[in-house]
C-alpha cells in the first residue's frame, strides 16, 4: 500500500484521507487520497502514469481520457475516490511489452499525430469504440471522437488511423478473410 502523499505532497492539515483500491492497467493499487483529489492527478502524480495528459481541466478537450470499466471518461473531472473498486486503463496499459495495440500501430502507420498531446485520449477512445463496433464508418469514428479535441492534425489522419486499426483487428480475428 502506498500513500500518495508519501510520493507527492503532504496532505493538507486537518483534511482526512480515504483509502481507495482500484485496478490500474491490470494491477491492483491501494492508495490513501484526499477526497478532493482528481483521478487525473492521482494517475499522473501519484502513479507516474504521465501519458494521461491534462489540457483544459474543464471536461472539454479529452486529453485526460482514460478507460473506466472499459468506457472512456475524462479523468480531470472525476474524483480519485470514485474509482474505488473499479478498473482504470491508461495509455500505458494499451501495449504489451513486445507489441503495440493495433490502434497505436494505426496512429503510427497513418501519421495520426503531430504534437501527440491529444493522442493518448484519442487512442483510448478509439480502442473503446472498436471493442463495441469493429467495423465503424468514418462518421461513427468522428462521432465517437467528438469529445477529444486535436489542435494539430485536422482529424483526417486520426480517422484513417482508426480505420486502419479496425481493419487490422478484423483481419486478426479472421473476419475480413
Ligand atoms: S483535461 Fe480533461 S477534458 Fe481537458
Ligand atoms: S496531435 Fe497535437 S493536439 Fe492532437
Amino acid at each position: 500500500m502506498t500513500s500518495l502523499y508519501d510520493e507527492v505532497q503532504t496532505p493538507t492539515d486537518g483534511v482526512p484521507t480515504r483509502r481507495v483500491t482500484m485496478t490500474v492497467n491490470g494491477e491492483k493499487r491501494t492508495v490513501d487520497v484526499e477526497p478532493r483529489l482528481l483521478l487525473a492527478h492521482l494517475l499522473r502524480q501519484g502513479m507516474q502514469l504521465t501519458g494521461t495528459h491534462v489540457g483544459c481541466d474543464t471536461t472539454s478537450c479529452g486529453a485526460c481520457t482514460v478507460l473506466f470499466d472499459g468506457r472512456p471518461v475524462k479523468s480531470c473531472t472525476m474524483l480519485a475516490v470514485q474509482a474505488d473498486g473499479h478498473d482504470v486503463e491508461t495509455v500505458e496499459g494499451m501495449s504489451s511489452a513486445s507489441e503495440l495495440h493495433p490502434v497505436q500501430e494505426g496512429f503510427k502507420q497513418e501519421h495520426g499525430l503531430q504534437c501527440g498531446y491529444c493522442t493518448p485520449g484519442m487512442m483510448l477512445t478509439s480502442k473503446a469504440l472498436l471493442e463495441r463496433n469493429p467495423d465503424p464508418s468514418e462518421d461513427d469514428i468522428r462521432w465517437a471522437l467528438s469529445g477529444n479535441l486535436c489542435r494539430c492534425t485536422g482529424y483526417q489522419n486520426i480517422v484513417k488511423s482508426v480505420l486502419w486499426a479496425a481493419e487490422k483487428m478484423r483481419a486478426e480475428r479472421g473476419e475480413d478473410a
